[in-house]
């Protein structure tokens, strides 16, 4: 059995990455700070497979912690999804941000290389497409300059990961470009669980629906698409955690010199704000109040993937439908607000 350590293991991607790659006979270790999430996930993780995840409540960026785990345990791979990721705070703590979201990428790196190497999954992001100047996005389409420290560092890891791969034959590298990831595992035993007042759109509509926030604001209904509301490519949580086995196999498959490939994961369907909102209220007959507001500064108006390459390479598909998603998301928001 192959095994694979999972950074940011008790998050909302790094628990569902967990789920199906256990489902696929990889054996898991989960290494997280909690800085940004607790062990609910990592229980329903447990719960979901009937096994019990080795867990390392530390740091990616302690070098010595990191050792530890490589001393205890056979790893044949990794998965790097601990990373800080909202936007405005990391402008606001620019620093921050990029101490810990490069040097927990660096240590885990040379971690891995002092033990031998291995694949590694770079959990990227659309954001380094910025506003894409053809659509859909394909993996040759331009990075564009990020507006964002958060964004940044998502460019910046994308580079250390294709120069450390190049440099250490013992590494196998992949980065994902993640589009817009939403809904939950269907037993609604793991979840996204944000802190404070969610930034993102799906977390705010299902809180918005359980009547712990007053309203959703739509930012900006003035953009050029056919509703005036931006447009989202948003992937089911659960097709994107297949992504990352279909990524392993191909690691192991196949092992051209040096080579990092990188894929779009997405839908490859544009979804507007305003149609996302109506369809979460058709299928889960719920009502949901909400208002039309300013454009939210950073926003682009539209970007959805080409995800042909996924496709064909990978061989991975997104098969769940928004509709399907929309209604695991708010199932999780209902249990965790005990609503019924
Ligand atoms: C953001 C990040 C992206 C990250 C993703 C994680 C940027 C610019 N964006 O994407 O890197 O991978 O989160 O999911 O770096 N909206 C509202 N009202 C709200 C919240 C959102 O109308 O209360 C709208 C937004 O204006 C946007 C859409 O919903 O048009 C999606 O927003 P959001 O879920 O925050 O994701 P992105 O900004 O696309």
């Amino acid at each position: 059995m192959k095994n694979i350590l999972i950074t940011g293991g008790a998050g909302f991607i790094g628990s569902h990455t967990a789920v199906e790659l256990i489902g696929a006979g990889y054996g898991v270790i989960v290494v997280d700070n909690l800085s940004n999430a607790d062990t609910t996930c990592l229980e329903g993780v447990e719960k979901i497979t009937g096994q019990k995840i080795p867990f390392y409540k530390a740091d990616c960026c302690e070098k010595e912690d990191m050792r530890k785990i490589f001393g205890e345990n056979r790893i044949d791979g990794a998965i790097h999804f601990a990373a800080f990721k909202a936007v405005g705070e990391s402008v606001d703590r620019p620093l921050m941000y990029y101490r810990n979201n490069l040097l927990s990428f660096i240590t885990l790196l040379e971690v891995m290389i002092e033990n031998g190497g291995g694949g590694v999954v770079f959990s990227s992001s659309a954001t380094v497409y910025g506003q894409p100047d053809k659509l859909p996005a394909t993996e040759d389409t331009p990075r564009k300059p990020a507006t964002s420290p958060y964004g940044n560092t998502k460019q910046i890891c994308e580079d250390i990961l294709l120069d450390a791969v190049k440099a250490h034959p013992s590494l196998k590298g992949m980065i994902l470009r993640y589009f817009n990831p939403i809904g939950a595992h269907p037993s609604a035993l793991i979840g996204e669980l944000p802190r404070g007042v969610p930034n993102n759109l799906v977390p705010f509509i299902t809180q918005t629906a359980a009547g712990l926030r007053e309203e959703l604001r739509i930012f900006g209904n003035d953009y050029p698409t056919p509703d005036g509301t931006a447009l989202r490519d948003y992937i089911d949580i659960v097709d994107l955690a297949t992504a990352h086995v279909s990524a392993f196999e191909r690691m192991t498959g196949h092992n051209p010199d040096g080579s990092c490939e990188v894929f779009n994961i997405g839908t490859g369907r544009p979804l507007s704000v305003m149609e996302l909102v109506e369809r979460f209220m058709a299928i889960n007959r719920v009502p949901l109040k909400y208002k039309i507001a300013g454009r939210r500064e950073g926003d682009v108006e539209a970007v959805w993937a080409d995800t042909s390459l996924a496709n064909r390479v990978l061989g991975w598909k997104a098969c769940r439908s928004v509709e399907e998603t929309l209604a695991n998301a708010w199932a999780w928001e209902k249990k965790l607000r005990r609503l019924k």
